[in-house]
C-alpha cells in the first residue's frame, strides 16, 4: 500500500463509484459496520478534498455514521463482486459481514478500518450532514422514481466527508 495525496489520484470516479461500487465503512477497528454503495462523489469543497455519500436511515451503517467519527470508502476492484453483493444485501444488524464475506479488516495508518482486498482506500472525517427533502427536489422525477414509486426506505442522509488519507495498492 502506498500513501498518496488526494490530488495525486488518477481515477475515473464515474466508473469507480457507479460501476465498480465501494464499501462505506464507519466505526473503529473494534466496532464497525460496512455496506455497499454506488451513489456518491468526490470533489473539492471548503478548500478541502471531499467525498459525499448518501445513506438511508434504515441502514445499520447509518447508526455508525451518526455515532462514529471515522469513515472509509474502499474500492475492491472488479474481482470481488461477491463481497459487494453480500454487503449490499445483508445487514450488519443480524449478520457478521466479515465472516460471511471473507473480508480481512486492516487498520490504516490513521487508525481507520479498511480491508486487505481493497485496491484503494479513502480515509475520511465527517464535515457535514443533511437529509434530502421532497420539497427540495427540482426534478420531481428523481423523487418519484427513487422514493415514491420504488420505496426502498426513507430519503437519504447526505454526508460530506473530508478525505484525510488515500491508500493505493501497488
Ligand atoms: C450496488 C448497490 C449500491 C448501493 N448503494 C447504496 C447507497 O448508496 N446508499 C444506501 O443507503 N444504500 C445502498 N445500497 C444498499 C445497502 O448496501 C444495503 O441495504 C445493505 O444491506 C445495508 O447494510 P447495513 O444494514 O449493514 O448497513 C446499495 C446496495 C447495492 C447492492
Amino acid at each position: 500500500m502506498r500513501l498518496l495525496k488526494p490530488e495525486e489520484l488518477n481515477e475515473n470516479v464515474f466508473n469507480a463509484i457507479g460501476r465498480e461500487w465501494m464499501l462505506i465503512t464507519a466505526g473503529r477497528p473494534e466496532h464497525f459496520n460496512t455496506m455497499t454503495a454506488s451513489w456518491g462523489g468526490l470533489g473539492f469543497l471548503w478548500n478541502k478534498p471531499v467525498a459525499f455519500v448518501f445513506i438511508r436511515p434504515e441502514r445499520y451503517t447509518y447508526d455508525f455514521m451518526e455515532a462514529e467519527d471515522s469513515v472509509t470508502l474502499t474500492f475492491l476492484g472488479q474481482t470481488h463482486r461477491d463481497i459487494y453483493s453480500l454487503c449490499g444485501k445483508l445487514s450488519g444488524r443480524d449478520t457478521d459481514k466479515v465472516a460471511a464475506t471473507g473480508l480481512r479488516p486492516i487498520t490504516t495508518p490513521q487508525g481507520a478500518v479498511s480491508f486487505e482486498q481493497a485496491r484503494l482506500t479513502l480515509g475520511c472525517r465527517k464535515l457535514y450532514s443533511d437529509d434530502l427533502r421532497q420539497e427540495r427536489f427540482i426534478d420531481p422525477d428523481c423523487f418519484g422514481k427513487w422514493y415514491h414509486d420504488r420505496p426502498g426506505g426513507g430519503l437519504h442522509r447526505m454526508y460530506i466527508l473530508e478525505i484525510t488519507e488515500v491508500l493505493l495498492k501497488d
